[in-house]
């Protein structure tokens, strides 16, 4: 299939677009490289430079590549900046959001795959965390991603376009291959700043919060394998393609792991004592957060493999080790 990937140079959206060509589908990718970066996409994928704003841009991109599916990870996702630049929040998230959504009518295409994330959810008031947990985003992030899924709805009531929101939890790892892997500037991530900090990058790493109610003092998260992510969105495609509905699914490990225990994962991954430093609780930091994610298993036929948290630090840290400058300079 001819798939638009936003955001494709990416994190996320580049590990997709590897596993895609692998598949047999044919990406075109579109990116600003505001943070993404270009050698993350493979020789022999197109990588278009456009701003989602550019509305003209946009449009020749459905006229000359015709599409049949957009797969939608271009955005801005960094919580803490969001609290303090809701309009870039806003303006990147739903404004380009809503240009994309418009030219996928006005080209007749009517399939997205979209990264939602778990801040939609807000504070828990229960998990495991399933897709119908009331929606409380307590940052514009989380909100720019629920009022997408509320656009998606009527796009698809309206126009029939019809399309999967997946909710993520904690991304983390990299491809088997070591060619790609993570590489944001600036970092917000856990599992890259620990083994930044084993690398002599950072001096010390910063544990937000040791008094929260969990064992150990310190926050829990869901992490889930960016592999994982990539094949849930391959049969997220799979599944509208086949003419399945509009849905929202939770992508997680179901287990959640806390601040002090994937450092001592880290520890043991790489064979040496990471330094820390106890600071302030982050405000709007839950103190837990673990998903259900029976819903891609039983709708989607999805199976994370990477279960084992050991094993996904030890892939981030095949990443980081062999790459302690991530992608290096921009291109
Ligand atoms: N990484 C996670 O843990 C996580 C968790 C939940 C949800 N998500 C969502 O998944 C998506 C991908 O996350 P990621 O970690 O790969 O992020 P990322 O920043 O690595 O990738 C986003 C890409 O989008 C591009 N981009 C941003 N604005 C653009 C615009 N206006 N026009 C064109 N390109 C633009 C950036 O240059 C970047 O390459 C995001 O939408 C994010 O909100 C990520």
């Amino acid at each position: 299939m001819r798939i638009l990937v936003t955001g494709g140079a990416g994190y996320v959206g580049s590990h997709v677009v590897w596993d895609l060509v692998a598949a047999g589908h044919e990406p075109v990718v579109i990116d600003n490289l505001s943070r993404g970066h270009a050698q993350a996409v493979p020789s022999g994928v197109s990588l278009l430079q456009i701003d989602l704003a550019d509305k003209e841009a946009l449009s020749d991109v459905f006229e000359r590549f015709r599409p049949q599916a957009v797969m939608h990870f271009a955005g801005s996702s960094l919580v803490g900046e969001s609290m303090k630049h809701p309009e870039l929040y806003f303006r990147n998230n739903l404004s380009n959001g809503l240009q994309l959504l418009a030219c996928m009518v006005e080209h007749k295409v009517d399939k997205m795959v979209f990264s939602s994330s778990a801040a939609v959810y807000g504070e828990p008031e229960e998990v495991p965390i399933t897709e119908e947990h009331p929606k409380a985003p307590t940052s514009p992030y989380g909100e720019s991603k629920l009022f997408f899924e509320s656009m998606l709805r009527r796009f698809d009531y309206a126009y029939g376009l019809r399309s999967v929101s997946l909710r993520y939890f904690n991304a983390a790892g990299a491809h088997p291959s070591g060619r790609i892997g993570e590489d944001h500037t600036p970092e917000t991530h856990l599992i890259p700043i620990i083994l930044q900090t084993a690398l002599g990058k950072r001096e010390e790493l910063s544990i937000f919060g040791t008094d929260y109610p969990t064992e150990d003092g310190t926050c829990i998260r869901d992490y889930v394998h960016v592999c994982d992510l990539s094949s849930a969105h391959i049969l997220a495609l799979q599944f509208l393609d086949d003419g399945g509905r509009s849905e929202v699914f939770n992508l997680g490990n179901g287990q959640g792991f806390s601040v002090q225990q994937i450092l001592s994962v880290a520890e043991k991954v790489v064979g040496k004592p990471i330094p820390t430093r106890r600071a302030e609780r982050r405000p709007g930091d839950p103190a837990v957060l673990v998903a259900s994610a029976q819903k891609a298993i039983d709708v989607l036929g999805w199976r994370p493999s990477f279960t084992d948290i050991d094993r996904i630090v030890e892939s981030a840290w095949n990443w980081h080790k062999n790459h302690p400058d991530g992608y290096g300079p921009r291109q």
